[in-house]
C-alpha cells in the first residue's frame, strides 16, 4: 500500500531539524525546513552543511532535488500549509544544569501565531516536539501554541481542537545520524490525543515497514517498534536513555579501574559480561569517559529536575563524579610516564567529543589540553575535521591535520577519540618521530597493547591489567 504523503514544517535547522527534516524528505514527505537564521536558510539553500555530519549533504541534496525539501525564514507559510510542525530547537544547559526552554517557547508561540494567521479550520496541525525538554513541558508546549494564536487575534484557537502535542524524542548519534534516522532502534510517540499518534504513524510509517527505497543490502531491521506513551513518559525515556548510557560507560570505566588493580582486561570483561542478553555488548567501552552535546547536559538537566522535586539521584550522582575522574586518570598516566610534564610535547589524537564529527562540546579533549598547559606541558592535538576549532576552543593549543606532524617530537601522545584516521596510525612511524619515553597512553584502548609495544612504545591503556 503506498504511504500518505505529508506536508511537514520543521523548526530550526539545526542537528537535529536538519537530520530529521532530510530524512522526512527521503521517505517521500513534503518538508520545509524553517530557521530565522537568514545566512543558514541561504547557506542550506547552496547545499552548504552548517557542520560535518557524515552523508547529511547527500541526503539534503536528494531531497531538494527531488522538490521534496526546502528552506525558508518564512515559519507563517511553512505552518499554513503543515500536517506536522516539528519543534527542533536547542535546549542549552542553564547555569542551573537545567534545560533552557528560551527557543522551545519562541518556536511554540510562533507556531500558535502562525497557525491562527493561515486561517484554516478544516485540517489540524499536530505540533510534534523533537527538542529534549523537561518532562511536563508538553502541557507547556500546548499552552504556548494556544498563547501565540490568541496573540494573533484568533481567540477561538484555544477552544477548537486546531491542533495536538507530540512528544518525539530524538535518538540519533553524531557521527551516524543518518542511518539512526532512517533505520532507528525504535520511534516514540507521546501523546494524549489517539489522533495525533495515528498522524504521527502515518508520517512514520515508511521507516516502521522500511518501505522506502534504499540501496542497502540486507535492510538491518524488518520493522521498527513504534512505541505510544502518555506525554510525560515519552519526555522521561529521553532523559532516561540517555542517564542509561552514561551510567552503562561510567559503570565500566570503574571495573576498567579494578582490572588495572587486580590485573584483569576490562576489554575481555566487557566482552564476557556483554554476551548476556540482559546487558548487551554496546557502550561498554572503557576509556576517557562520556562527553558531547547530549549525555553530560541531559544527566545534569534530569539532576536537576530531581533537586526541584527534593529528590537524591545517588546513581546519576556517581555516574558523573566517575566520568570526572577519566580526565584527570589520562593526566595522571602522562605524569607517571614521563615523570613531569614541565617542557614536554604531549599529542592529543582526536579532538572531537568523538569520532566523525566536529562537535567540541564537552569534548575530553579541551579538559585535558588545559590541564597539561597549565602543568607546563606544549599540547599539539590532531584531529581530521575539528582542529581549527579546536585550537579556538583551547588557548595554547596548536591544532593540525596531520596526526603525524602531531606526533613528531613529542614525548608522549594520548589517544583521546578515535577516528579511523587515529586507529590506523602506523606505529612504527609513530615512534620513529617521538622522543623518548615515547609513551602512548591509550584513552580509547584502540590499540593491541602488543602491537604499540612491539612498535617501539610505552603502552598505558585503561583497565588492561
Ligand atoms: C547520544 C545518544 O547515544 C543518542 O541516542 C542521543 O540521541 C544523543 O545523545 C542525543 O541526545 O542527541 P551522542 O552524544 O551523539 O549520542 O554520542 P554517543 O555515541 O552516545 O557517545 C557519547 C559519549 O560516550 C562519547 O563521548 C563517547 O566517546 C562515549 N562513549 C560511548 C564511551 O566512552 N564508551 C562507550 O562505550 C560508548
Amino acid at each position: 500500500m503506498a504511504s500518505r504523503v505529508s506536508e511537514v514544517a520543521v523548526v530550526g535547522a539545526g542537528y537535529v531539524g536538519l537530520v530529521t527534516g532530510a530524512s522526512l524528505a527521503r521517505i517521500g514527505h513534503r518538508v520545509t525546513c524553517v530557521d530565522e537564521d537568514g545566512d543558514r536558510v541561504a547557506w542550506l539553500r547552496e547545499g552548504k552543511m552548517p557542520f560535518y555530519e557524515p552523508g547529511l549533504e547527500e541526503m539534503v541534496a536528494r531531497g531538494t532535488g527531488a522538490g521534496r525539501l526546502s528552506f525558508t525564514e518564512d515559519l507563517d507559510a511553512a505552518v499554513g500549509r503543515a500536517d506536522v510542525a516539528f519543534v527542533a530547537v536547542g535546549t542549552p544547559q542553564g547555569d542551573d544544569g537545567a534545560a533552557d526552554l528560551t527557543n522551545v517557547s519562541a518556536v511554540a508561540r510562533g507556531i500558535g501565531r502562525a497557525l491562527a494567521r493561515s486561517g484554516r479550520r478544516a485540517r489540524p496541525l499536530v505540533v510534534a516536539n523533537k527538542s529534549t525538554v523537561p518532562v511536563g513541558s508538553g502541557d507547556y508546549v500546548s499552552a504556548l501554541v494556544r498563547e501565540g494564536a490568541e496573540e494573533a487575534g484568533d481567540a477561538g484557537a484555544a477552544g477548537e481542537a486546531r491542533f495536538g502535542v507530540a512528544s518525539n524524542p530524538e535518538f540519533l548519534r553524531e557521527g551516524s545520524a543518518v542511518y539512526d534516522s532512517l533505520f532507528p532502534d525504535r520511534i516514540v510517540v507521546g501523546a494524549e490525543e489517539a489522533w495525533v499518534v495515528e498522524a504521527m504513524r502515518a508520517l512514520y510509517a515508511p521507516v516502521i515497514e522500511q518501505n522506502f527505497p534504499v540501496e542497502m543490502d540486507p535492510r538491518p531491521s524488518v520493522t521498527v517498534p513504534f512505541v505510544v506513551t502518555d506525554l510525560a513518559s515519552a519526555e522521561m525515556i529521553k532523559y532516561a536513555a540517555n542517564a542509561f548510557l552514561a551510567t552503562k560507560v561510567s559503570f565500566v570505566n570503574e571495573i576498567s579501574d579494578l582490572c588495572e588493580l587486580t590485573g584483569a582486561d576490562v576489554g575481555s570483561v566487557a566482552t564476557g559480561i556483554g554476551l548476556d542478553g540482559r546487558i548487551g555488548p554496546r557502550f561498554l567501552n572503557a576509556g576517557i569517559g562520556w562527553g558531547g552535546s547530549c549525555l553530560p547536559k541531559d544527566v545534569s538537566a534530569l539532576r536537576a529536575v530531581a533537586r526541584e522535586h527534593r529528590h537524591d539521584t545517588k546513581l546519576l550522582d556517581a555516574a558523573v563524579a566517575v566520568n570526572e575522574r577519566r580526565r584527570d586518570l589520562a593526566v595522571s598516566k602522562l605524569r607517571d610516564g614521563l615523570a613531569t610534564l614541565e617542557g614536554r610535547r604531549v599529542a592529543l589524537l582526536g579532538l572531537a567529543f568523538k569520532p566523525n564529527t566536529d562537535d567540541l562540546r564537552e569534548a575530553p579533549s579541551l579538559g585535558i589540553a588545559a590541564e597539561l598547559l597549565s602543568l607546563g606541558a606544549e599540547v599539539v592535538g590532531y584531529d581530521p575535521v575539528a582542529a581549527k576549532a579546536a585550537a579556538h576552543e583551547a588557548p595554547g593549543l596548536r591544532a593540525v591535520f596531520d596526526p603525524y606532524e602531531a606526533l613528531a617530537g613529542a614525548h608522549a601522545a594520548v589517544v583521546v577519540t578515535e577516528w579511523e584516521e587515529v586507529r590506523n596510525l602506523d606505529l612504527r612511524r609513530a615512534a620513529s618521530l617521538m622522543r623518548e619515553p615515547k609513551l602512548l597512553v591509550d584513552g580509547r584502548n584502540a590499540f593491541a597493547p602488543d602491537d604499540a609495544r612491539g612498535a617501539g612504545l610505552l603502552y598505558r591503556g585503561f583497565g588492561r591489567g
